[in-house]
Formats: structure tokens, sequence, C-alpha cells
């Protein structure tokens, strides 16, 4: 077992990676002899719910589980009543606990209610998409969506353990697979030209990659680890993480979000870039690359995407400050920085 702790003071926390552990979760719930409120969807369900139940049953611990529809649907606000009452109905109390057990959706969903029911409850991720995996499940945001728009409505909750079982990913389907390689890519830009270069000789193989997850899982989570326990709140380094995602967000809601997050990050990623080369000030060579990788793992949708209307979402973004855009660029793989600029930047002067 491979174990990492985030250092956070008394919120700190580990992140332990192992195959198979889905059957020994029970281990590293606490309190023994306590309940244990277990969230799930219906994807997810069938797989490892039983499993991931046994265990915490023969650890002692009193179970009761919900399984949601699958989908960013799920993620309301208005799914969190309804987990309130049947947590009310369970008996579960401040020393008890929240389980999540799925992907990103579940993490966050189950993680905000976790931060809110009776002012805070403890909640152990078990993430099992390979997103969830190297980036939603790390980091304390959780969240849920409003009808006027994703994720406003949201806590830093930091979770008392993460349970990563790589072997999950085997049931993921392929679109949500490369769906986390535009994260595992992105870490790779940002702060690993090792883990880039690997990303690079694997080229998009499912064999190679799935040989290669846990060292990838473990690179991703342990950046992430880093960045979080030196910027918690997203002041400065957590802002590293975005690299990509400003122009990736507008193509997603440009698209009514029929796009998937990892093709407009993708996206993003190699157009800032492309960007930054013409202007200097990034190493000529890395839009290239980073478009190959990208598409060396499927993530080669490619919407006609609109300056104007691209600009106009960035406006709105909820991270656009009133003294300006951050923005990320890298000076060379591996190796980001913040640059203060406008949403005109995106005009670019390709
Ligand atoms: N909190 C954060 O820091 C953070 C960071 C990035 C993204 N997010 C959020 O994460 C969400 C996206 O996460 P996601 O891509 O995991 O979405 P998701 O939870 O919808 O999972 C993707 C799909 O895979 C299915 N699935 C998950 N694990 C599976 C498995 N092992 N086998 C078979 N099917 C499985 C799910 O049922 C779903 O259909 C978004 O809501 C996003 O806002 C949060
Ligand atoms: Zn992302």
């Amino acid at each position: 077992m491979k174990t990492l702790r985030v250092e956070l003071g008394e919120r700190s926390y580990d992140i332990r990676i192992e195959r198979g552990l889905t059957d020994r979760v029970g281990e590293f719930v606490a309190p023994k002899g306590g309940k244990a409120f277990v969230i799930t969807d219906s994807n997810v369900a069938p797989h490892y719910l039983g499993r991931a139940v046994g265990s915490l049953e023969s650890a002692g611990l009193k179970v009761r589980s919900v399984t949601l529809p699958a989908g960013e649907k799920t993620k309301s606000f208005n799914t969190l009543p309804m987990l309130y009452s049947l947590a009310l109905e369970f008996g579960l109390t401040r020393s008890d606990a929240v389980v999540t057990l799925g992907g990103g959706v579940i993490g966050d969903l189950g993680g905000f209610m976790a931060a809110t029911y009776m002012r805070g409850v403890q909640f152990v991720q078990i993430p099992t998409s390979l997103l969830a995996q190297v980036d939603s499940s790390v980091g304390g945001k959780v969240g849920v969506d409003l009808p006027e728009g994703k994720n406003l409505v949201g806590a830093f909750h930091q979770p008392s353990c993460v349970l990563i079982d790589p072997d999950t990913l085997s049931t993921l389907p392929d679109g949500f697979i490369a769906d986390g390689m535009g994260e595992v890519i992105k870490y790779g830009c940002i702060k690993d030209e090792k883990l880039f270069e690997l990303l690079e000789g694997i080229n998009g193989d499912k064999s190679q990659l799935f040989k290669h997850i846990d060292d990838i899982i473990y690179t991703c989570v342990d950046i992430k680890r880093r960045v979080v326990e030196q910027d918690e709140r997203e002041s400065g380094e957590r802002k590293l993480l975005n690299f990509g995602h400003t122009y990736g967000h507008a193509l997603e809601k440009l698209s009514g979000f029929e796009m998937s997050h990892g093709a407009a990050v993708a996206m993003g990623m190699e157009y800032i870039t492309r960007i930054s080369e013409s202007k200097g000030q990034t190493a000529a060579g890395c839009a290239e690359r980073i478009g190959g990788v990208c598409r060396a793992f499927s993530l080669n949708e490619r919407p006609s995407a609109d300056i104007d209307g691209v600009i106009a979402a960035v406006k709105n973004d909820k991270k656009s400050g009133k003294g300006g855009l951050d923005v990320v660029l890298l000076e060379r793989i591996g190796k980001a920085y913040v640059y203060r600029t406008t949403a005109d930047y995106f005009r670019g002067q390709l």
C-alpha cells in the first residue's frame, strides 16, 4: 500500500492507494462501533457497494447506504434535503461518518452534505473514477450545483481519509478514462516533466496505461497534496491547478455541457499555450507536445468556438476577479506560473 499524508495541522489526513482496497475500507473508517452513511451512484453500486459495505460491517460499523442516479444532475442542491432526512432517520451523529463511494459527483455532493450536516461530520472519500482519484477527492473542495450554474454552493471540508483502489478503473467507461487523463496531463504540464514524458511514451495505449496507473495516480495525488498544503484556499499556488481550465470551462458552458470536461481542458491547455508561445512567454514547441499527448488519449473533440462567446463566458466565470484575470501559463513543460491579464488575452495574436 502506498500512503501519502496531507499535512494541514489538525485537518491532516492520509491518502491510501492499493489495488483491492475496496474490500478493506472498514479498516480505515473510524469510529469502530459507530455508524457509516454510505453515498454512491447507480453505476458504481452494482460493482462495489456490496464489497465496501461488507468491509465496513466486518469492521463493526453500522451501515446505511443510499444509491443515487448517476450523473451531474444528482449533484444538485435539491438532492440534499433527502440525504439529510435519511441520515437523521438512521441516527447519524457528529461522531459518525459519511462515506462517499463514486466519482466526483458523489464526492462533491456527499462531502458537502458532510460539511453541513449537524455543522459538519467527518467523511471518507472512496473515489472510483480516474478524475476523482487524481483530482476531486483530494483538497477538500466540496459543493453542489444550482440551476444557475455548477459548483455555486460549496465549502472547504477536508476528508478524514481518502481510499483509492485503482482496480475500480477496470469498469470505468473509456470516455471517463479520457476525462481523467485531461487532469493527469495537466499535472505533467504544470509540475512534472517526467510524468509528461511517461504519458508521451504510453501514447494512449490502454494496457500500458493500466500497467503504470498506480504510479501515475500516486504522482498526481502527490502533486495535488503539495499544492493544497501550500495553499488550502486557493489564493496562490493552488491556482496552478486551473491550467487550461478558464478557456475549458468557457467551452463546456458554451456547449451546454455536452462537451466533456477532459476534452475542454485539453483544448484549453493547448490553446493558451499556443498564445503564450506566440508572445514568447512559453518555450517553443510546448503546445504541439500537449496537443499530441491529448490526442493520443482520445481528447480530440474540437468544437469550433466563437472567440467572442468564449471571452464573454470567461468574463462571467466566478473566478474572474475585478482586478483582472489570472491565467496559468507554462514556462516550459513541468513548470507553470500565474500571469495577471484580462479575458482579451484569449484573443491572442495567433
Ligand atoms: N472537488 C474538486 O476539487 C473537484 C475537482 C474536479 C472536478 N470536480 C467535480 O467532479 C465531477 C466530475 O467527476 P467525475 O468525472 O468522476 O463524474 P461522475 O461522478 O459523474 O463519474 C463519471 C461517470 O462514471 C461512473 N463511474 C464512476 N466510477 C465508476 C467505476 N469505477 N465503474 C463504472 N462507472 C463508474 C459514474 O457513475 C458516472 O457515470 C464534477 O461535478 C466536477 O465539478 C470536483
Ligand atoms: Zn478539471
